[in-house]
């Protein structure tokens, strides 16, 4: 299974390519939203020495996090809005990118349809991923709550599917009265589900199911993790990608008998030992 980072930020995003491990970066309007405020706040701290307030600059911004990413898949979304507005949006983001950074992927959201964009068709980002999967641009198609609308997606001819597992949890623990914490595993509970659907793992694992039995080629890439169990069990389900944030990247890591065992062994080196490491 691949590893891609959640985030925008460039200094996160610097820090978990550092350890080897990540294969991509997934982005949304609003990680890139708290990555423009993190280094707002950043410049006008530098400010205060300087007295010059930088604007971002968002094209220069990206090209740091593609270096940084060396090839490996970025995904950018688009604003949303008719299949055409949303092409162009496309066309426009890929191009900007691709000659120096050949790796971009196109986020589109499986239905466009909001208040904003009354008048548009909720068909509209099927269509788009169908003409940009027929030139050959990578597409990530984003929002994905059910089977269904995967089904649909990779139909189409999408790259990767994004189903939102934290978001579906949540979904179904609000529609069913419970407080809950973002950030906790959600224990499947009986009688409990969204059409069928009683967790956002299980969404993961129903996609996995249906693209294994009749053999699409589109990946699935498990998004809106918060805790580490959640990965192992989008690992488990055969998830080809999980992304995740810098704080459940270093949680992985993290054991109890595990700072237990080096308190141990950090004591019991013998200095014949530590010759060794001379
Ligand atoms: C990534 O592509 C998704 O936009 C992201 O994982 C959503 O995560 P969240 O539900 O924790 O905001």
């Amino acid at each position: 299974m691949k590893l891609f980072i959640d985030s925008a930020d460039i200094d996160e995003i610097t820090q978990a390519y550092s350890y080897g491990v990540i294969d991509g970066i997934t982005t949304n309007p609003s990680l890139i939203k708290q990555a423009v405020l993190h280094q707002k706040s950043k410049s006008i701290e530098g400010d205060l020495q300087s007295g010059d307030i930088k604007i971002l600059d968002m094209k220069s911004y990206l090209d740091s996090l593609f270096v940084v990413a060396k090839q490996t898949p970025i995904s950018l979304e688009v604003r949303g809005g008719t299949a055409d507005e949303m092409y162009a949006q496309a066309r426009a983001l890929y191009s900007k990118f691709k000659t120096k950074f050949n790796c971009v992927v196109i986020k589109i959201p499986i239905n466009s349809q909001i208040e904003e964009f009354s008048d548009v068709d909720e068909m509209q980002g099927l269509q788009v991923i169908r003409r940009l999967s027929h030139e050959g641009i990578p597409t990530n198609v984003t929002l994905i709550f059910s089977p269904e609308q995967a089904l649909l997606a990779a139909k189409a001819g999408a790259t990767y599917v994004s189903p939102f597992v934290g978001r579906e949890d949540d979904f179904i623990r609000s529609n069913a009265g419970l407080t809950y914490d973002k950030n906790a595993y959600f224990e499947p509970e009986e009688n409990l589900s969204d059409n069928g659907i009683e967790s956002g793992l299980e969404l993961v694992r129903d996609i996995v199911t249906i693209f294994t039995q009749h053999g699409f080629q589109t990946q699935v890439l498990a998004a809106s993790l918060r805790n580490p169990r959640q990965v192992r069990e989008a690992a488990l389900v055969g998830a080809h990608v999980a992304t995740v944030p810098l704080s459940v990247i270093k949680a992985m890591v993290r054991h109890p008998k595990t700072m237990e065992g080096m308190v141990a062994f950090t004591k019991d080196f013998v200095s014949e030992y530590d010759e060794l490491f001379k």
